[in-house]
């Protein structure tokens, strides 16, 4: 809709250290396109002052360009699969089984991590880190206020994590939220945590470009340990596990 998208990206990328090029364009453009329009200004140069001069305006971009739609036990099956796999890894491992939530969002997905590793280990035999682009999710995730939909999936044995606040509000325990850490880190700049046994990555990848996508899986591949999983989401699939030392084990589950 509006000209001159080269100079936007350019420039958003000096400003936020996001790089808009590693994203899918026409669905990016079009979501900044609506957003100027929703803003009332009709040019990317208005746009682009207004996020210099307005702090709220530039959070508002980032967390809006971003895109952070996240539930507990998101597609219920693969945390099946997830328990079914990693149980035994865990108790294999003489050390700690680390594992790495990577774009996090809200917190939904690491909590969920945190409930399922509870059930079954001391914290002696695990750690998680959990780490996304955007400090608003990132500050969601620590508040650990969660909306009844975002729970629609709870199995009823975690359901005692959650305390009620108001009709529509839940706050998950600190139990559950005590052993997970959070770090803000962009997948695309920069540098990865190392050592990890699993990495769990869902629903960010299908925003990035092929280019992007494989700079990732090579990044995850030498962060992971041999014999490490890699986790992905429901829509996602890597077409050529082999070109960057996977193996498939299942649908969704890829193995160093
Ligand atoms: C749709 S959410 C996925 C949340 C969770 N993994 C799930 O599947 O429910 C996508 C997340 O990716 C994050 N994200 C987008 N670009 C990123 C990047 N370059 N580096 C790290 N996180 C990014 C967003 O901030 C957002 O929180």
């Amino acid at each position: 809709m509006f000209d001159n998208y080269e100079w936007f990206k350019m420039k958003v990328l000096t400003l936020t250290k996001i790089d808009l090029n590693a994203y899918k364009e026409r669905q990016m453009k079009r979501r900044i396109d609506s957003l100027i329009s929703n803003s009332k200004l009709d040019s990317y140069e208005s746009y682009y002052k207004l996020l210099c001069s307005d702090k709220a305006a530039l959070k508002k971009f980032i967390n809006y360009l971003t895109i952070n739609v996240s539930e507990f036990f998101r597609n219920p099956e693969q945390w099946k699969m997830f328990q079914e796999l990693v149980i035994p890894m865990v108790q294999q491992k003489s050390g700690r089984f680390k594992i790495w939530s990577a774009a996090c969002s809200t917190g939904d997905e690491p909590y969920t991590i945190s409930m399922i590793m509870q059930k079954h280990f001391p914290i002696s035999k695990y750690e998680i880190i959990a780490t996304d682009i955007d400090d608003e999710v990132l500050e969601k995730a620590d508040a650990g206020l969660y909306i009844d939909k975002s729970i629609v999936n709870l199995p009823d044995e975690y359901k005692k994590y959650f305390e009620k606040i108001n009709n529509k509000t839940y706050q998950i325990s600190n139990d559950i939220k005590k052993y997970v850490q959070f770090k803000k880190h962009n997948l695309l700049t920069d540098v990865y945590p190392s050592n990890c046994d699993m990495i769990v990555c869902r629903n960010v990848l299908i925003y990035f470009t092929e280019e992007a996508k494989n700079g990732v899986y090579k990044k995850f591949y030498d962060s992971l340990h041999d014999g490490g999983l890699l986790f992905i989401g429901n829509t996602e699939q890597i077409l050529n596990p082999k070109d960057f030392g996977f193996t498939s084990i299942k649908s969704f589950f890829y193995k160093k």
